[in-house]
């Protein structure tokens, strides 16, 4: 069975297996992480292209990270030394930022999580540096889609197979593998908590959603088959069959009505083409 348990302002920060469902303060706490991270890829988006190193962008992220009044949740994550995740192509997750430069044609996926006021704020976009072939950029068009798909199943009294479900449809029906390995979280002042969030499901299973949840949806979609491979450095988690893989990420909170994505672009930057 499912455990829920009702946050206070005052709740000891912990990780925990009952699903914690928050107040209003939680939700204005949120909404001030999921702003500055949001704020902080709007602004990287003319940044991102041919030529520039992964380095450079972390630089970026952690220099308005700090100027936002937060702290790059990543900086310190078990061994993880820097302020974002940088997946580039084949890479699905994790990729660390470095010396790599940009080519054009590259499919980029750029991870911030700024922590404000002990808020964490967890959204990722993929970028594109210059122009790139069809099939990349049609993966990362699906692949949003696969996010908003999930999303729009958030609301009280559909469960978390709903959200699962609704992305895995619609990437298998592109003949897309889905990413098995990793998964979605509950988050607020814990970076990775409880509930799991899986990419695939069968509708009606799984936790009920709840309002006050707090969850990231995080989709890692493959133009082939699921399969993971993790590199040397202990990280970058690539595709087994060196397809292209690609990710889009909210934080979002579950309302009365629907749900709030607190990671929303204040621009209109939510997926590429970024004017
Ligand atoms: N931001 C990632 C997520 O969506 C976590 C990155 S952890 C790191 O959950 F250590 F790899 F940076
Ligand atoms: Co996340
Ligand atoms: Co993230």
């Amino acid at each position: 069975m499912t455990q829920y348990m009702t946050m206070t302002a005052d709740a000891p920060v912990s990780r925990s297996t009952a699903i914690k469902l928050y107040d209003e303060a939680g939700f204005a706490g949120m909404r001030k992480a999921g702003r500055l991270a949001a704020e902080i890829l709007d602004a990287l988006a003319p940044h991102v292209v041919p030529g520039v190193t992964t380095g450079e962008l972390d630089d970026i992220v952690r220099r308005m990270t700090l100027e936002g009044g937060g702290v790059p949740a990543t900086l310190g994550y078990r061994g993880f030394t820097h302020s974002c995740c940088t997946s580039i192509n084949n890479v699905i997750c994790h990729g660390i930022p470095g010396g790599r430069e940009l080519r054009e044609g590259d499919i980029v996926n750029i991870d911030v999580t700024p922590i404000v006021d002990g808020w964490h704020g967890d959204t990722s976009r993929m970028y594109i540096a210059g122009d790139a072939p069809v099939k990349a950029r049609r993966l990362v068009e699906i692949t949003y889609e696969c996010l908003m798909l999930g999303i729009e199943q958030a609301k009280p009294g559909n469960t978390l197979g709903d959200i699962g479900h609704a992305i895995q449809r619609y990437a298998e029906r592109h003949r897309y593998g889905v990413v098995r390995d990793f998964c979605g979280h509950g988050l607020g002042r814990v970076f990775h908590d409880s509930p799991e969030v899986v990419h695939i499901g069968r509708p009606g299973t799984g936790p009920e959603l709840r309002p006050g949840m707090f969850f990231t949806i995080e989709p890692m979609i493959n133009t082939g088959k699921p399969g993971v491979k993790m590199m040397e450095d202990g990280w970058t988690a690539v595709t087994r069959d060196r397809s292209l893989s690609a990710q889009f990420e909210h934080s979002i909170g579950i309302t009365e009505t629907g749900c709030e994505i607190f990671t929303k672009s204040p621009t209109g930057r939510d997926c590429p083409p970024y004017k």
